[in-house]
């Protein structure tokens, strides 16, 4: 188990703001496409995550009136903070779509300029925007507009479309732009949109980023898979706050071990039984949210990436591979997560990371 680092921890210490919403933590939960919803947020938030991102949603299907909208727009009261991530192509549409999550209630309103699925980029959305900064910086004009001052606005990047220096200088024409008109932070992933998850997330840029931008609130993303991760991007790039992504999925103990650390303590690997209440809660609330046709595949889903946490991942993953129906995936936390077990950790936390790692590359191909 690595010992706690001090310096590092008092990184941790604190929170800080986006425009007028107060973030009590510096590590929240990142927009995560096919994750991100109402059922793992309430996880991550009963594990610490000070502040959630709802997956991403286009700005059409928002404004579309269906069951997928009812989903977005109906928000649990004590589902706060909440960003609402948007995606499009249309600086109307996205307005239109901003003002409608204002009115369910969303603390702050986020611009999606970074998902790099080719549909996507082949339909003028998500990072095609990085190429465009006179349509990217129209959509941030429209939705400042829309929103009126009524929640703050944040924008999520890549750090460019590829190592060109046109990319580069696109990225900053947008980022400079969006701050002048008055969005209050922005979140980067320093990869580019060619680079996909090819390769490490570029700190180094995360830090020039910081040094140009002043007093900008800016998050980190990229990489992050344990608590001590995080300690090192806040205390090598100066940012703010960071957005865990891959490394929540399946682990939002990793919330309670970065305020573990910041408070000074040892992060521990969740126990068994910890990890049988957490992953009974996930499949409870997403058959809640998802009902009994979606529900089944999306608890799965979910539940997948929580083996690798456990002692013995790969049965843990066969058998949650193999589950079919939701008695099927709770039968696999009688016969795997038994009460005889309940107090035994899953790792140190050093094979935690190995773990992680393996989340890690599962998911590889798979993410925006
Ligand atoms: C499955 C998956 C879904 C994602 N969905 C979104 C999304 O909806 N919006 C977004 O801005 N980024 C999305 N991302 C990107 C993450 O928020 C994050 O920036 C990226 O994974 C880098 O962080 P990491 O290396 O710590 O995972 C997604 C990533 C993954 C793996």
């Amino acid at each position: 188990m690595q010992a706690p680092d001090t310096r590092l921890a008092t990184k941790l210490a604190g929170g800080f703001a986006i425009g007028s919403v107060a973030i009590p933590g510096r590590a929240v939960l990142a927009a995560l496409s096919g994750y991100s919803d109402a059922a793992m947020r309430r996880v991550a938030r009963e594990h610490g995550a000070p502040y959630c991102v709802h997956e991403v949603v286009l700005d059409r299907d928002v404004l579309a009136g269906g069951r997928l909208a009812r989903r977005v727009l109906e928000l649990d009261e004590d589902d706060h903070p909440i960003g609402g991530q948007l995606m499009g192509s249309e600086p109307a549409s996205f307005a239109a779509a901003a003002r409608a999550m204002v009115g369910a209630g969303y603390d702050v309103i986020d611009i999606n300029f970074g998902c790099p699925v080719p549909k996507v980029l082949g339909r003028c959305r998500g990072g095609f925007l990085l190429g465009t900064p006179d349509l990217a910086l129209e959509v941030v004009d429209r939705v400042l507009d829309a929103v009126g001052g009524a929640r703050p606005v944040t924008v999520k990047l890549r750090r460019g479309l590829d190592d060109k220096i046109e990319s580069e200088r696109a990225f900053f024409a947008i980022l400079d732009g969006a701050f002048a008109r008055g969005i209050a932070a922005a979140t980067i992933h320093p990869r580019t949109v060619a680079q996909r998850y090819d390769g490490a997330s570029d700190w180094s840029f995360l830090r020039r980023v910081r040094d140009r931008m002043g007093s900008c609130t800016l998050l980190g993303s990229g990489d992050l898979f344990g608590p001590h991760d995080v300690a090192r991007m806040l205390a090598t790039t100066g940012v703010d706050g960071v957005t865990l992504a891959r490394g929540a999925i399946g682990n939002p103990w990793i919330f309670a071990q970065v305020a573990a650390l910041a408070a000074g303590l040892e992060p521990q690997a969740p126990t068994i039984g910890e990890q049988r209440v957490a992953i009974a809660r996930h499949i409870e609330l997403t058959m809640r949210l998802f009902g009994a046709r979606g529900g089944p595949a999306r608890a799965r889903t979910q539940a997948i990436h929580h083996a690798a946490v456990h002692p013995d991942p790969v049965a843990v993953r066969d058998a949650f591979v193999a589950a079919r129906t939701v008695d099927d995936l709770l039968a696999v936390l009688d016969s795997l997560y038994p009460a005889s077990r309940a107090g035994e950790r899953s790792a140190r936390l050093s094979s935690f990371a190995l773990a992680a790692q393996r989340v890690r590359e599962a998911s590889n191909s798979a993410g925006p």
